[in-house]
């Protein structure tokens, strides 16, 4: 075997054992240790809503220290674009490290830096010249964002939508609003920051029909009561709402917040982290509406796994003098080589399953949603999609606990989800999930619905 391979000698698609296959109670005997000891060591805030310890991971399959397999809907929230350890984005990154582990792009230069600086800069769904700047998460391109956005307008208030998450660091816990104990005791917040509501088209608020009309009133009110809209510098909007609820906004929304912002000089910031770099089947979310932003944020997919952010912004706008701003880590060689890989992947075909593989897990969640009055709705584009779980459809009062047991139920069948918004599960498996593992998944999460079904109707008979 030569020592490294072109793309074309990897297949696009890993072969992966058959998932899920579960040998030991769960948890077994070497995660409830691993478990026990994490326990005592580490911050009582992470979000463990089960004992899933990873051993190895290829593919869209997990193995835990104990054999189990597990088939995994998750991709590590949305990040590992082409799988887990894709062989192509491995060798990038073993290639990479025998050169050089770090020499901080701050101060430095190297080559894996500056090609994928002119692809990103390219691929974005920005027309004409633009720049970028590399960060480690999606927090930090966020905070980049933020301080960008006042430096260029000379402006300070910003403003953002309930049900957003944009992150933990100060700047991007200020904007979000997702949920309260993510804020709650750290405050004050920053300041300048208003939120208005984000159209969510499954559970309308206020009095009007219209979610966008409803959203785009909010924020006048705010210019007129608040501040004036020369005193705004940016709206931060994400094109599907991610950790909200996978809130797909009409369509006209983003097309009316793009024409307020340039009536107003104010900048447009899409929060790309969760739903960029293909996942949606284009290579970036706002794509699917046609509307040009002024600034992008990435991270998550970026480089599959390696920590990896940036922002993308018009190049006239990215003015901030040398010294403004910079990060000693973002931009680190070996997590450039690995996303430079992944956009290889993407380029190659994994963008195309993503829409077609994520069109046929839409199809199955609507059949779902057919079969069970539980079901609220079905929501996404491509592989980021969910379904809400709901106490009745008429008022759509919503349902967490049938939710929280919907999650449990897929964990113990060896099936890896996630919540989101309040009441909803999402699916955001690797681009290179392949429809029978949809199918497999599709069908575990019937039997876990039925079971709690089951469940819930034993315990009111009760
Ligand atoms: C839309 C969005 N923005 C920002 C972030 C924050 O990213 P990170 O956790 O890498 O800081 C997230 C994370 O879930 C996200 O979904």
């Amino acid at each position: 075997m030569k020592e490294f391979m072109n793309i074309q000698d990897f297949p696009l698609i890993p072969t992966q054992p058959e998932a899920p296959k579960i040998i030991t109670r769960l948890p077994g005997p070497r995660v409830r240790a691993l478990t026990g000891r994490d326990r005592r060591v580490t911050s009582p805030s992470y979000t463990r809503d089960y004992p899933l310890v990873v051993d190895r991971a290829v593919g869209s399959v997990i193995t835990d220290p104990d054999g189990n397999l597990f088939l995994d809907m998750t991709a590590g929230i949305a990040v590992t674009a082409s799988g887990h350890s894709h062989p192509y984005v491995v060798q990038a990154i073993r290639r990479q490290a025998e050169r050089c582990l770090h020499m901080s792009g701050t101060d430095f230069y190297y080559a894996s830096q500056i090609e994928l600086a002119e692809r990103l800069v390219k691929s974005a769904p920005m027309k004409g010249k633009n720049r970028i700047f590399f960060t480690n998460s999606g927090a930090e391109s966020i905070e980049a964002a933020l301080k960008l956005a006042r430096y260029h307008t000379g402006r300070q208030h910003v403003i953002a939508f309930i049900g957003a998450f944009h992150g933990r660091t100060y700047g991007a816990m200020s904007l979000g609003a997702s949920k309260v104990i993510q804020s709650q005791g750290f405050k004050p917040l920053v300041p300048q920051i208003s939120h208005v509501d984000y159209p969510n088209p499954y559970r309308p608020v206020g009095h009007e029909k219209n979610v966008t009309d409803h959203s785009m009133r909010e924020i006048e009110t705010v210019f007129r009561h608040k501040v004036s809209p020369r005193e705004v510098a940016a709206i931060f909007v994400e094109a599907i709402q991610g950790e909200g609820g996978y809130i797909v906004p009409p369509d006209d929304f983003l097309p009316r917040l793009r024409e307020l912002c340039s009536t107003h000089g104010i900048m447009l910031v899409c929060d790309e982290v969760q739903s960029g770099m293909g996942r949606t089947g284009t290579m970036w979310c706002i794509e699917h509406s046609g509307v040009e932003p002024d600034m992008i944020t990435s991270a998550k997919g970026l480089a599959s796994g390696l920590p990896l952010g940036a922002l993308i912004a018009r190049k006239k706008i990215m003015d901030w003098p040398y010294g403004s701003h910079a990060s000693t880590f973002g931009g680190n060689p070996v997590s450039c080589a690995a996303s430079l890989a992944t956009l290889d992947l993407l380029e190659a075909g994994l963008m195309h399953n993503a829409k077609t593989v994520g069109g046929f897990l839409i199809k199955q969640l609507e059949a779902m949603y057919n079969e069970f009055e539980v079901i609220g709705d079905v929501r996404g584009r491509g592989l980021m999609a969910a379904i809400e779980f709901v106490k009745d459809r008429s008022s759509r009062d919503i349902f967490p606990e049938f939710r929280n047991q919907v999650v449990q139920e897929c964990f113990h069948r060896g099936l890896l989800v996630l919540g989101c918004g309040e009441s909803a599960i999402r699916f955001c498996p690797a681009l290179t999930v392949s429809q029978r593992q949809i199918e497999t998944a599709m069908a575990i999460v019937h039997d876990a619905i039925k079971k709690v079904q089951q469940r819930i109707k034993g315990a009111a008979a009760a």
